[in-house]
């Protein structure tokens, strides 16, 4: 069965619009995990935009489920991953002036800064997760990094549609053939919809789904509790 991992940022998000306590996203989790989610997933960014240092540290406290620590290589958040030891982290880009993150990591030509943060996770008896483009080589490059796991963007699928879409489709479904074949975990995310997730859960050998602003608008009308549990029977139907 494909796991589910509620992206809570932007619950944090209309938070920080008022730089308040509410809505609190550790309330979040708990409903996702009620709603049926396998997984909590957290991007405590540099810029602290969302995600709090104290949200980081009360979800390790309280999440009973999987942890998933979104983060850039920055020595600093790389440490505080470090210190909060999640199930899993995933190493994603990220520029101060993008509203989201935008494209994948580039692994090609080994970069230094990304080979550190997975040494250090990898010391931290962490396994790490690589936020990567559809691409063959970066997942070659990815396995050759030691990553256990990679989550293929989702972001270009996501934006396109009719034949352009099928054919960004076809690109996720190879790359998950040579992931699957590599031995690496398959997750997918970004820019996943209710309208738009069934062929990406249908891509064999599909692990996790790591999903946040569908799910979170849709909550703002039917509850954190139910778009949780609706998003979590598509993508069982897909598998099934
Ligand atoms: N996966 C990764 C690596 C991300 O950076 C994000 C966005 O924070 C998501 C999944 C979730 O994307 P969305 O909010 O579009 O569902």
């Amino acid at each position: 069965m494909i796991e589910l991992g509620v992206n809570i940022d932007h619950v944090a998000t209309i938070r920080q619009a008022r730089r308040t306590y509410e809505p609190d996203p550790v309330v979040a989790a708990a409903l996702a995990e009620l709603g049926g989610a396998d997984t909590i997933t957290v991007h405590l960014r540099e810029d602290r935009r969302h995600i709090q240092d104290r949200d980081v540290r009360v979800l390790k406290e309280t999440v009973h489920i999987k942890l998933n620590f979104e983060l850039s290589c920055a020595p600093e958040i790389v440490g505080i991953c470090c210190d909060t030891h999640p199930h899993q982290a995933t190493l994603v880009p990220e520029k101060r002036e993008e509203v989201t993150t935008e494209g994948g990591l580039n692994l090609l030509g080994d970069p230094p800064a990304v080979k550190e943060a997975i040494a250090r996770l990898h010391a931290c008896g962490i396994e790490v997760s690589l936020f990567i483009d559809p691409d063959p080589q970066q997942i070659e490059t990815a396995k050759a990094l030691g990553a256990k796991a990679i989550e293929l963007h989702t972001g270009q699928y996501a934006l396109s549609k009719g034949a352009e879409q099928r054919a960004e489709l076809d690109r996720l479904i190879k790359a998950g053939v040579i992931a699957s074949d590599l031995g690496l975990r398959l997750h997918a995310g970004h820019g996943l919809t209710y309208q738009n997730v069934l062929p990406i859960a249908s891509i064999p050998n599909m692990f996790e789904l790591n999903i946040g602003h569908s799910i979170v608008s849709r909550a703002v009308f039917v509850g954190f509790q139910n778009a949780v549990a609706e998003m979590k029977r598509l993508i069982c139907q897909a598998a099934s």
